[in-house]
This record gives C-alpha cells, structure tokens and sequence, in this order.
C-alpha cells in the first residue's frame, strides 16, 4: 500500500532538563502534526555524546525524554518514538553525509562556534554534529521538521546536503522543510531576554524546566525581569522581556497575542505574571503526573523498541538506495 502521508521528523538531545522553550519551540508542534503526518520523534543520544555525558546520566536522561514525550501527548501507537542510537542507519548516514559536507560549511555553524567558544578541547564529535543531523532527517526522506529557530541554519545545510546529493547522485532525497511555531520560535530566558531560554544556562532561574513544581514555577515567573513601564504590550524590539512572557501565555493559553494584550490592558504586570504563572502550571501539572506514570509503569522499554523498529524499516530502506548510488556493492 502506498502511504500518501507526508512524513515529520524530528528529536531532542538527552543532555538536561527539558524546558517550556523545548515544549513550545518543539514538543508542541510534534503532538499536532502527528494528527495528519506520519512521524518519527527520536530521543538523539549520538548528538548528546557530542560533549561529554556521564554514562548513569546519560541513561537517566533519554528515558526522561522518551516519557516527557508521551506525557506531552505523543501518542506511540501513531508515531514511532525512538533512540537515535537503536536504529543504525543514523551513524551509517552520518558518515555518508559527513563525507558530502566542507569545512567552510561546519565552520560557518553558529551552534559550533557557541559551544566551541572558550574551550580548550573541542570533539571532533561537535564540528560534524550538523552532518548527523542531516542524515536524521534524510534518512526517512521527511517533508517537514518541527524545530525551533535556533536550527534554522541546520535545516538549510540540510537542505544544501539533499540537494548537493540529489544533482552529484541523480534524484533520490526529498528536500525537507523546517517547520517553527508562529509564536515562540525562540523562548528566551527568564532573567535577559537578549538569550535563549537554555537548559545548559547556570541559573535556574533563567528557565523553567517541564519537571519544575508548579511552586517553583510560580516564584520563577513572579522573579522574571520585566521591561521598565507597566503595560503589557507585544513589542519584541522595545519591550523583549514583556513580549516574551506574552508569547509563552499566548501558547499556554490558545489566546492570540492581541488577545492577551486587550485581557491585560490597563491592569500592569502584577496580575498578568500571576495568572501567566496559573496558565503555565496548569499545562504543565497533567503533564508532570502522566510523566510519572509512564516512568513507574516499566512501558518505555516496549514503546521504545517498537520505535526503533518502526524507523528502521523506514531508515535501512534509504540507506541501501544511498549506498547503491553512491557505488558501494550490495552487501
Ligand atoms: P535541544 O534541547 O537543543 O535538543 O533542542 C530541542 C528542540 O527544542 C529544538 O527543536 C530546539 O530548536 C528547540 N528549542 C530549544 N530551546 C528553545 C527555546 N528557547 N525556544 C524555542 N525552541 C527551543
Ligand atoms: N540539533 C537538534 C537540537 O539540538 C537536535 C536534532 C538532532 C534534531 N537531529 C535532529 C532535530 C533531526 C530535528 C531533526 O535541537
């Protein structure tokens, strides 16, 4: 049979807390797309190791991500949830993808150059990360990949990569095409609006991680830096602080932007951060609880090996087409 779905693809790194800017830049959008996509959502470990892990954290950590996953609302009977590292296509792609990339290309990456700033040593592992990346997605022939904006430049190396195969080797990969939330593409921290809310940021006030207690939750958002004035206004150049708590009630609560703004006209930011505190907790509180089921109900394991095999049928399938192509003999 012929399956005329279009496919998603995407994954998360198992190296920390998740965060709301992981949830909406990300997670959010793969619960919705599974509705009308085939789709395929790893936990990607072999980009983890890109720095060093420790090996109990390690472990800890993608199983954190795989239940956060389903208690987001994945649903493993639609959509196959998966260790990067179980399906082997990735690491055989990533060396052929490896091969297709330049230098020039690694070294332009801005993630590269943050994570490498200030290092003494820097894994070989982390420069060639985005030729994995690429394989990820290649490897199932994904039309579209839920990502927040901080790997816009991933996706178009991406798309660079199919296309640079598809003239040298004759038409084969489908040029994927990345898919951000309209609000929230890039959730800032916390404590400066100027970065990223990031679960490797040393201040844990500056994020809030989709575990927090809702108590925590509460004094994070009450302690967040609010622009000078007391209006709660969108305007992301003149009042980014504002503006990016506007954007997480927004996506919390199913209000638009305008929507919020006229709810909060005239009445300050006290009010506006404690019922923003209300929105985000009472998203995050459900979730909290299924997290905790799956954990202690042992399903993973079973969820997690059907994944795997699932996408391997997929990702084995385009990897011998990439081999034949690239003139390997048939094993
Ligand atoms: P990572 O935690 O780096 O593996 O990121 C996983 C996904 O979450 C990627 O699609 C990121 O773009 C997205 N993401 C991470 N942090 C943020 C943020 N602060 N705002 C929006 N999306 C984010
Ligand atoms: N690089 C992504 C990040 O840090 C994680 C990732 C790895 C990914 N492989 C992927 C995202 C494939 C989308 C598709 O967020």
């Amino acid at each position: 049979m012929v399956n005329a779905m279009k496919k998603v693809l995407s994954g998360i790194q198992p190296s920390g807390q998740l965060t709301l800017g992981n949830y909406i830049g990300a997670i959010k959008n793969f619960v919705s797309l599974q509705e009308t996509h085939e789709c395929f959502f790893m936990v990607v470990d072999l980009h983890a190791i890109t720095v060093p892990q420790d090996p109990a954290a390690l472990r800890e950590q993608s199983q954190s991500v795989a239940a956060l996953y389903l208690a987001a609302g994945i649903d493993p009977k639609r959509s196959a949830v998966y260790m990067q590292s179980h399906v082997r296509a990735h690491a055989e792609l990533g060396w052929l993808m490896t091969t297709l990339t330049s230098m020039g290309e690694l070294e332009r990456m801005t993630q590269f150059k943050d994570k490498a700033a200030g290092k003494d040593s820097v894994g070989a592992g982390l420069f060639v990360y985005p030729s994995l990346m690429a394989a990820d997605i290649l490897a199932y022939n994904a039309d579209l990949v839920p990502v927040g904006d901080d790997q816009k430049q991933h996706l178009e190396l991406t798309r660079d990569l199919a296309g640079r195969f598809n003239s040298r080797y004759g038409d084969f990969f489908t040029v994927p095409q990345p898919y951000f939330p309209e609000i929230g593409a890039r959730i800032m921290s916390l404590d400066d609006a100027s970065k990223k809310m990031s679960k490797s940021n040393p201040n844990a006030g500056s994020y809030i991680a989709l575990l927090d207690p809702p108590d925590v939750i509460r004094k994070k958002i009450s302690r967040a830096t609010t622009d000078s004035g007391r209006e709660v206004k969108y305007d992301p150049a003149g009042k980014p602080e504002v503006s990016n708590l506007m954007g997480i009630y927004a996506q919390m609560s199913g209000l638009s932007l305008q929507e919020v703004e006229a709810k909060y006209e005239g009445q300050g930011y006290g009010s506006f951060k404690k019922e923003l505190a209300e929105q985000v907790v009472a998203q995050l509180e459900p979730m909290q609880q299924r997290y905790h089921e799956i954990r202690s109900s042992g399903m993973l394991e079973e969820v997690l090996r059907e994944g795997a095999a699932k996408a391997s049928e997929t990702a084995e399938l385009v990897v011998e087409g990439v081999r034949e192509r690239m003139g390997f003999l048939k094993r």
